[in-house]
């Protein structure tokens, strides 16, 4: 495999040149830079054929003083501007320069990070889903990517690794949400699952079928599976440290294949990007994949995911059916739409058995979450306000946006059932629906509440949990921070951050 950063410097490349409002001067001469009205702001490029070079301005003016922690200058977003500017070029040899100078108030390894995401932007802006157009109408580029002193000596081997490991993990989420629903099914992801860890003996792998899913009484997975032709698939995905473990994290990630909406069939045009409705899951796989690449020491990755499809057949499951979830608790089905956290219901709780010391769900949750923070913001949900807090600043050091979404305790009712224990909808169905649907969620993360004697719980704990609601920020229909529409990956570098922050402690 080729690799995404070459040493040396190949002699051809053209010079990628990282510049700021006060270095302009020195990288280009004033008639020049006049003429293209390029004064190191931030993400304007300008492409210098005759002089084999391309500028990157990275100066962010911001007047407004505010609580803002999304304005903050991301080199990610500036690798991705450099390749899209470059995009209907031939160009695809780059040598990148001028990132410790603009940076060098910065501590080495901050500077160290900001050249691993440039490189990553230009990377991840470089690929497309390709598979089914020809050639000469793709614009996927395999970069040749180096660096110049002195920001070679940022380079090191464990960066190189990090590196390839989040463009890895990145791709594989991207591609799996962007590919159609027919070439992405449980049973295909499963086999995508055994192929992306195949060899990796710190990896260990579990497949969940329809049968042994009835027999474990996930009745609220099933019923949402049920119509498809693809029968619904549990998957569970165990990465070993090096070293002993001393934490556990428990990745869960929604996977609908296809959101049809069910016998409450979406109609209007909403059911076209539903092949996204497994974001969740393809984000906690591009995590898994991620980190099979990174030596966590003491510190096990559980990924869970429960795939099906929401479809529409005589067997449907049902408004006013009610549902015996793993747990015991019973859920009344106002919506057949709102089969997510259905099967999410489940998957937390058999996340819960692994004993974890924190719980992360993402999933493509709410139409709701989308209207509230527009499709570029995850809502970030949960019951530990440390645990909170860290996760908040782990996305804003990786500049992924998130707003902290409090769950009002005097909500809960909204999803309290008559004849049963929950309903799938809040009783205000039009209102705050990304806050219903987590406080329905939360119910599956504190085995004081369960109800299944099968499961043979002695002390039941509250687990640690947090709640990503991507609806918005796994697909944009507009431009995401490569400059692209379709999915963005979002979410993983995140998390993957979290883990090697976890294992540091
Ligand atoms: N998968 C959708 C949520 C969604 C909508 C994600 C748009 C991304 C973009 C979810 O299963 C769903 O259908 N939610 C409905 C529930 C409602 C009909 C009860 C929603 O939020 O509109
Ligand atoms: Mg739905
Ligand atoms: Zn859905």
């Amino acid at each position: 495999m080729k690799s995404l950063i070459e040493m040396p410097p190949y002699s051809e490349a053209t010079k990628v040149i990282l510049v700021s409002e006060e270095t302009v001067a020195q990288h280009i001469a004033d008639d020049l830079a006049k003429n293209l009205k390029f004064k190191g702001t931030y993400k304007q490029v300008a492409v210098l054929p005759e002089k084999n070079q391309v500028l990157v301005g990275v100066t962010k003016k911001s007047s407004i003083k505010s609580t803002d922690q999304w304005n903050e200058v991301d080199t990610y977003e500036l690798g991705a501007a450099v390749v899209n500017a470059t995009k209907k070029t031939a160009l695809d040899t780059f040598q990148v320069s001028g990132l410790c100078q603009v940076f060098s108030g910065e501590s080495k390894e901050s500077q160290a990070k900001r050249l691993q995401l440039f490189v990553l932007g230009m990377h991840q802006a470089s690929w497309m889903l390709d598979t089914y157009i020809p050639a000469d109408k793709s614009t996927r580029k395999d970069l040749k990517v180096s660096v110049a002193e002195p920001e070679m000596a940022l380079v090191t081997d464990a960066w190189k690794q990090e590196l390839q490991a989040l463009n890895d993990g990145v791709t594989l989420t991207r591609r799996m949400i962007d590919d159609m629903p027919e070439s992405v099914n449980p049973s295909t992801i499963a086999d995508m699952i055994r192929s992306e860890f195949a060899g990796n003996l710190r990896v260990e792998l579990k497949f969940i079928e329809r049968e042994e899913l009835e027999r474990m009484g996930m009745g609220a997975f099933l019923a949402v599976g049920r119509a498809s032709v693809h029968d619904p698939i549990l998957a569970h995905v165990v990465i070993k440290p090096t070293g002993e473990v001393k934490n556990r994290i428990a990745l869960v990630g929604k996977g609908l294949t296809y959101d049809a909406g069910g016998l409450d069939i979406k109609i209007g045009g909403f059911m076209k990007t539903m092949k996204m409705d497994m974001g969740g899951s393809g984000t906690m796989f591009g995590t898994a994949k991620a980190l099979s690449q990174i030596d966590l020491a003491h510190t096990e990755i559980h990924w869970i995911s429960a795939f099906a499809e929401n479809m529409v057949a005589g067997n449907s499951y049902k408004a006013d059916d009610i549902l015996t979830s793993y747990s015991g608790q019973t859920i009344e089905v106002i919506n057949t739409d709102a089969e997510g956290r259905l099967t999410l219901a489940d998957a937390l709780a058999y996340a819960t058995l692994q004993d974890p010391d924190y719980i992360i769900d993402a999933a493509t949750l709410t139409g709701a979450c989308m209207r509230a923070l527009t499709e570029h913001f995850t809502a970030l949900m949960g019951n530990d306000s440390e645990f909170i807090e860290a996760l908040q600043e782990t996305f804003v050091a990786e500049q992924e946006k998130t707003i902290h979404v409090p769950m009002p305790e005097v909500l809960r009712e909204q999803v309290q059932g008559e004849i049963s224990d929950l309903l799938n909808l809040g009783k205000d169905a039009a209102m705050g629906g990304h806050i219903t649907a987590g406080l329905f969620l939360s119910h599956f993360v504190d085995q004081n509440l369960f109800r299944n004697e099968s499961l043979g719980i002695k002390e039941p704990k509250a687990y640690k949990w947090a709640h990503l609601d991507i609806a918005g920020s796994a697909y944009n229909k507009g431009k995401n921070a490569l400059g692209v529409s379709g999915a963005t990956g979002q979410t993983v570098r995140s998390l993957v951050r979290f883990a090697q922050e976890v294992d540091r402690d």
